[in-house]
Order: C-alpha cells, then sequence, then structure tokens
C-alpha cells in the first residue's frame, strides 16, 4: 500500500535511500533534512511525502511539492527504492501515484524532475523515459564539474 509518510518512517527512509549506493553523503544527509523540514512546517506548504509498504516494510518514498513562482509546475524532488526491490515496479507504481494525486487532486499543469548525468544514473534517467518523461534540459557542471544536472518533464 502506498500511504503518507510519518516521522516514524524517517530513519527507514534514510537507510533505505543510503543503501541503494547512487546517493553522495551529502545526498543522504540533505534527505534527513528534507524530511525533518517536511514533518516541522513544510507538510503546511503543500509538500507530499508518501511510502509504499509491504508486510510492514518500506519498499519506496516519493516527495514532491509545488515549485514556487510557477503556475502549477512541481517537483519530484525524491523518489527511491530498496536497493533489493528495484526493477519489480515498485517505483512505477510510485510515480503513477504521484502523477495521479497531481491530475486528480491538485490540479497540477507540469512535473519536473531533476537528475544527474553520471553513467550510474542511467537506468534512473531510462525510468523516466519509460515513463513518459521528456529530457528536457541539461545544466552542464551543475553538480560539480563533469557531473551535470538533467531536467525531465512532463506534461500533466
Ligand atoms: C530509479 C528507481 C526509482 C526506479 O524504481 P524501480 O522500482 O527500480 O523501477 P521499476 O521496477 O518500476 O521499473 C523498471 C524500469 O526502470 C529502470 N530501472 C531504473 N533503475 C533500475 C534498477 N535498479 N533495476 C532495474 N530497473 C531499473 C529500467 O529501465 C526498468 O525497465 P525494464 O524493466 O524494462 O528494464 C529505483 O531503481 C531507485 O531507487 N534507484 C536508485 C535511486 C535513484 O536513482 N533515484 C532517483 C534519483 S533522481
Amino acid at each position: 500500500m502506498i500511504r503518507p509518510a510519518t516521522p516514524a518512517d524517517s530513519d527507514a527512509v534514510v537507510a533505505l535511500g543510503d543503501e541503494t549506493g547512487m546517493f553522495k553523503p551529502s545526498e543522504i544527509v540533505a534527505l534527513r533534512e528534507v524530511l525533518d523540514e517536511f514533518f516541522d512546517y513544510n507538510h503546511l506548504d503543500n509538500h507530499h511525502a508518501f511510502v509504499l509498504e509491504e508486510n510492514g516494510a518500506i519498499l519506496g518514498f516519493v516527495y514532491y511539492g509545488p515549485t514556487p513562482m510557477t503556475d502549477r509546475t512541481w517537483h519530484l524532488w525524491w523518489i527511491v527504492v530498496r536497493k533489493d526491490q528495484q526493477g519489480k515496479g515498485v517505483g512505477g507504481r510510485l510515480l503513477k501515484f504521484v502523477e495521479g494525486d497531481l491530475r486528480e487532486l491538485r490540479n497540477a499543469r507540469l512535473l519536473l524532475i531533476e537528475t544527474g548525468s553520471q553513467p550510474h544514473y542511467e537506468m534512473t534517467r531510462q525510468f523516466y523515459r519509460k515513463h513518459g518523461y521528456e529530457q528536457n534540459a541539461v545544466v552542464t557542471d551543475y553538480y560539480a564539474d563533469g557531473d551535470s544536472m538533467v531536467v525531465f518533464r512532463k506534461a500533466l
């Protein structure tokens, strides 16, 4: 089931993100901050955090919110699936859930997803393409020299 994240999920979500091996230490620190700030106040600012749970275990996490100073553009800031559950449809279920929520409940117009350009993110980029996202921009050397930001978009 997909359900709203609660503060009790934070440790599991951070551990799950870390165990993927995809994120830099600074990004894992940022994930903890994102969760803390979400439960403190960002949930009041139309941000949303959901987990996919099965048999009491958290298998995936998504976090999204409206992009400031835009007309109904939203960002999917985090999507992460437990390493041993990747490639089994969990990410797809979470992404469809987010899109449905944005279309049906939030009158969203556009969803953006930012990811890295490096080779180990190719499967991730492939995942977005498979779900109908168009690669729309590359900001060269955004994260670091040689590590660009790739922006995917989907009109909702
Ligand atoms: C990217 C991610 C969210 C996709 O979720 P998922 O549950 O693994 O993906 P699904 O099973 O729904 O979809 C599978 C498709 O996604 C792609 N994919 C991306 N990562 C994959 C992985 N680790 N294993 C298998 N397929 C993966 C493939 O194109 C695959 O298509 P195929 O089955 O035709 O080969 C997940 O793999 C993940 O958490 N990766 C690490 C963290 C990450 O990159 N997060 C996004 C940061 S921007």
